[in-house]
Order: structure tokens, then C-alpha cells, then sequence
């Protein structure tokens, strides 16, 4: 079997949503420590609904294919669905990571969230806490 699937090969080659929002509403920014790889999230937010969402990845192609469709599974949708995504909906989503790559698709979850926590303090909007926890801790998922 080939180490990565069609889906994974197909957002890296051609991945969807690269680029800058320069008028963003959100931006979240994470790294992982241990493989130096940087992810960043731009969203645009209107009526509690992710109108828009672009990345910059500098990273690995795992790391690209999971901006890529991370950053599709949330456009269009509710704030709150994009908050809910996990990363394993997106591995799920690319027909699956290697073990050693699932970092790879933290990296997407948490710059989604981080770019909502950005969105939320921005506008002064309450916001529970626990949901970001995991933010900044990639590296603590490694292996998973
Ligand atoms: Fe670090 Fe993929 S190797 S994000």
C-alpha cells in the first residue's frame, strides 16, 4: 500500500485555500516544536458563520494536505462546527495519515482554533476556555 492516500497526494500537489486574508477577522499562528514546522490560519467570520478561511504552511506535505482540507471543512460552516473539528476528522477526511505523520493534522486543529480564540478575543465574545487548552502543546501528540 502507498504511504499516503490519493486524497493526501491531491491537496498537496494542489492544495485549496493557500494564501493571505489580508482583512481577516481571525489568525492563528502554531508550530511544532519538535519538527519546526509552522501552520498559519486566516478566517473571515460574518453571522457566526466561517464565510472564508486561507493558509500559509510552512511545513511538511502532510502538514499542507491537512490546511488544505481542514481549511475546507470549515468554510461555509458554523464558528462553532470549525471549534468542533478535530484533527482526526481531518485524517479521517484524507483517507488516512501515517502514525508518524498525525502530528501533521494537530498542527491544522490547532491553528483553526487558535484563529477562532484570536476572532473571539478580538470582539470581546466569551469563550469557554478548555476548548483551546491543547493549543501549543503539538508535540505532546506525537506518535498518536
Ligand atoms: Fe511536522 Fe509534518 S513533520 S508538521
Amino acid at each position: 500500500m502507498a504511504l499516503y492516500s490519493e486524497k493526501v497526494m491531491d491537496h498537496f500537489k494542489n492544495p485549496r485555500n493557500v494564501g493571505v486574508i489580508e482583512d481577516a477577522d481571525g489568525v492563528g499562528e502554531v508550530g511544532n516544536a519538535k519538527c519546526g514546522d509552522i501552520m498559519k490560519i486566516y478566517i473571515k467570520v460574518k453571522d457566526g458563520i466561517v464565510t472564508d478561511a486561507k493558509f500559509e504552511t510552512f511545513g511538511c506535505g502532510s502538514a499542507i494536505a491537512s490546511s488544505s482540507m481542514a481549511t475546507e471543512m470549515i468554510k461555509g460552516h458554523p464558528l462553532t462546527e470549525a471549534l468542533s473539528l478535530t484533527n482526526k476528522a481531518v485524517v479521517e477526511a484524507l483517507d488516512g495519515l501515517p502514525a508518524h505523520k498525525i502530528h501533521c493534522s494537530v498542527l491544522a486543529e490547532e491553528a483553526i482554533k487558535s484563529a477562532i480564540l484570536d476572532y473571539y478575543t478580538r470582539n470581546n465574545l466569551p469563550y469557554d476556555e478548555s476548548v483551546f487548552k491543547k493549543i501549543g502543546c503539538a508535540h505532546e501528540h506525537d506518535g498518536e
